[in-house]
């Protein structure tokens, strides 16, 4: 049983204010998280939106896809994200399998992540029958952002992680359906990969924000994923990745500084280790004496 309060934390940012944000044409910042540490440092750093997102099965569990990722994994992670951020909106990603048989089980899914995990809202991708379990999950009074474009755990069928609504005909469909997103009550849509015309177009006709990963500067916002902005993951950054930091080389020698040091002799000091008494060590050593006796 969740023992977090029904109202939001004192300070959580309000829903509400990210349509305000739109509105003022102020940038909605969001960012994935997968543990208490990466969500207190996102919530210093004054994001409005953290995710956290089923790419955790590429960048923290090691799978070559977000398929394999499981709802009580997604649960794991958000409730570990949400001991740590208090600010920012923390999204819950429901995970593939867990919303695409039923609008019941999307909302059971749904509940489960709010309830269980702590998130604040979720997110769940892809349109068509997806609108029905967007708009079920709404009137479940949970907040539900929408994701179109690159939707990765339908990687499969849409031929690879290739950008989408290259064609006039495919960018029509993503246009339509961002409106039927908004209009069964998605708070806002993310949009991935695909092109900055797409995107603006799609933004000017939404009253709700679109959170941008590969989709230019016109949207709402952006989003990145916590690896790949921060140079953690050892696979292959898409083109629409900016890295702010070389992490994973800042760990790695550290890492092997340590090593060495543990080899060498040279780690720990005598300001790493505990003193004893003088007269305490004696009394130790000479019941040690009379142990051997
Ligand atoms: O799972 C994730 O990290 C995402 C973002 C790429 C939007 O869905």
């Amino acid at each position: 049983m969740s023992t977090r309060p029904k109202t939001p934390a004192a300070g959580k940012l309000p829903l509400p204010e990210l349509a305000q944000m739109k509105a003022r044409g102020d940038k909605i910042v969001m960012i994935t998280a997968y543990d208490a540490p990466a969500g207190r440092l996102a919530d210093e750093a004054g994001v409005e939106l953290i995710l956290v997102g089923d790419s955790a099965a590429m960048v923290m569990l090691g799978h070559e896809s977000t398929v394999p990722v499981t709802l009580d994994e997604m649960i794991f992670l958000t409730r570990a994200v949400t001991r740590g951020a208090r600010r920012p909106l923390v999204v819950g990603d429901l995970p593939f399998g867990s919303y695409e048989i039923s609008d019941e089980q999307a909302v059971g899914s749904a509940i489960r992540i709010v309830k269980e995990g702590g998130a604040d809202v979720v997110k769940l991708e892809g349109a068509g029958r997806m609108v029905a379990r967007v708009r079920a999950i709404a009137e479940s009074n949970i907040g539900v952002m929408a994701h179109i474009g690159l939707t990765p755990q339908s990687a499969t069928k849409l031929g690879g992680f290739k950008a989408q609504g290259r064609t006039a005909d495919a960018a029509l469909k993503l246009y339509d359906d961002a409106l039927a997103l908004q209009d069964a009550g998605a708070f806002a849509v993310v949009l991935e990969a695909v092109p900055t015309e797409v995107a603006e177009r799609i933004t000017a006709a939404l009253e709700i924000p679109t959170v941008g990963i590969g989709a230019g500067a016109g949207c709402d916002g952006q989003v990145l994923v916590w690896h790949d902005m921060l140079g953690m993951y050892a696979g292959r950054a898409p083109r629409f990745v900016k890295q702010y930091a070389e992490v994973a080389e800042v760990i790695a020698d550290a890492v092997g500084h340590y090593a060495t040091d543990v080899r060498t002799g040279a780690f720990p000091e005598q300001q790493h280790t505990y003193a004893m008494p003088e007269d305490q060590l004696a009394e130790f050593d000479a019941a040690l004496v009379e142990r051997q006796q």
